[in-house]
């Protein structure tokens, strides 16, 4: 019997492949604490993908169908990196077999299949986790922190935004992410992780109002061949109707405080522009994913106070990076791969059966991500309401 937790992919895509690379990370942050790690298999339909991601990022092996990995003795622990609408039977079969499961955002493609999985890994053996990477990046972590510890205390107003690009040029071609129904597109692909990240910071939302779903761009030409993430491959003549929104809004409110949201597929010049503001009684905060190695904080010094926002350039000092990048030297930098990283290391972490890191907090649920999902609902029917208040 292999000793160690062997480690499997599904799906060599765009985040395939940042799982495969963190697996090969994980063992080398903070203490050696965790056991030998073997990187046994890719799984993806597509060869080319599969076999190029297990040689990049040296994995033993490829394999064509995730059945292979569900039956494989040797695997311990499967991150499930495919199109929404496929995590469901993945992660139920997965789960049967014994793997552990990190399953990526959002959980499913709707909500009665979310409620589905998360019964499912509440009776499983093995453990079922979600990819929330975001609550892994240190300025955020940071603001959590200054918001719990009384630092800026309780929040009175939360306005996000989380701007892509990937979908502004109209041959861009159809993918997984244009179909399903109206709330499905941009809202679940991006919506989903700023949403996660409002709640992080500001606790649970109670109600939201004032949807808004837009497809500005009513069709898309199909392929001519396999799309990974977010590129542009060569397209035929023949287009397809977009199922799902370009553009997506809505306000919600909080136990206490309340806010906004704008997600965007079509925001040109903005390739990955997750953004908030956080105000709250002693002060506010500024993130932004373009700039993810400092904050802007403003700590109010009473009424009339002109002294505005300081940069804070992240480093030991903060969340995750003491220990968490093989120089942690301050103002060394750090981006996306890091985060994904300090998931999978918290994952296997709890796989291993160590005890919560100071480092690194547990990985989602899938409570949360239904959770997360009802969330999305709530503003896809409100948007359909005319903006109407939907209760949670
Ligand atoms: N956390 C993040 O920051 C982040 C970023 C991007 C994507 N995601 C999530 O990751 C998931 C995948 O997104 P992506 O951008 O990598 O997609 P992608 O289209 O780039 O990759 C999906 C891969 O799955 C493969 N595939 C399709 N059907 C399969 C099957 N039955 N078995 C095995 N492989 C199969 C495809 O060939 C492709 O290589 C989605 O749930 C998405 O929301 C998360």
């Amino acid at each position: 019997m292999p000793q160690g937790l062997g480690i499997a992919v599904i799906g060599a895509g765009m985040a395939g492949r940042a799982h495969a690379a963190a697996y090969r990370t994980a063992s080398t942050l903070y203490e050696p604490t965790l056991p030998p790690l073997r990187l046994t298999a890719i799984a993806d339909i597509n060869p080319d993908f599969g076999t190029a991601a297990a040689r990049r990022f040296g994995y033993e092996r490829y394999e064509s169908d995730w059945q292979a990995v569900a039956a494989a003795d040797g695997v311990d622990v499967v991150s499930v990196v495919v199109a929404n609408a496929l995590h469901r039977p993945i992660v139920e079969g997965l789960l049967a077999a014994g793997k552990h499961v990190l399953c990526e955002k959002p959980l499913s493609d709707n909500v009665d299949e979310a409620v589905r999985m998360a019964r499912t890994a509440a009776e499983a053996g093995p453990l079922a986790r979600l990819g929330f990477t975001f609550r892994r990046s240190p300025g955020i972590a940071y603001i959590s922190g200054l918001i719990t510890s009384g630092t800026l205390g309780q929040v009175l107003h939360f306005s996000g935004r989380y701007w892509t690009d990937y979908a502004c040029s109209r041959t861009a071609p159809m993918s997984w992410r244009f179909a399903g129904g109206p709330g499905t597109g941009a809202l679940a692909d991006v919506g989903s992780h700023l949403t996660d990240v409002a709640e992080f910071l500001c606790g649970p939302i109670t109600n939201v109002s004032g949807g808004r779903l837009a497809t500005v761009i009513g069709e898309r030409p199909l392929p001519l061949g396999a799309v990974m993430g977010h590129e542009h491959s060569a397209v035929s003549d023949e287009s397809v109707p977009v199922e799902n929104d370009d553009y997506a809004a809505f306000n919600m409110e909080f136990a206490q405080g309340s806010g906004s949201i704008e997600v965007s597929r079509v925001a040109a010049g903005h390739p990955n522009t997750l953004t908030f503001e956080v105000f709250c009684e002693n002060g506010s905060a500024v993130f932004d994913q373009r700039r993810p190695a400092e904050i802007q904080l403003f700590l109010s010094r009473g009424a009339g106070a002109t002294d505005g926002f300081s940069q804070i350039i992240l480093g030991p000092e903060h969340p995750y990076l003491a220990g968490g990048l093989a120089m942690d030297a301050p103002g060394a930098g750090f981006g996306q791969n890091d985060a994904f990283a300090y998931q999978a290391r918290a994952f296997l972490e709890e796989v291993a059966g160590l005890d919560e890191s100071r480092s690194l907090p547990r990985c989602a649920t899938f409570d949360d991500g239904v959770h997360n999902m009802e969330v999305l609902q709530a503003a896809t029917q409100s948007a359909l309401a005319e903006g109407k208040r939907v209760h949670l």
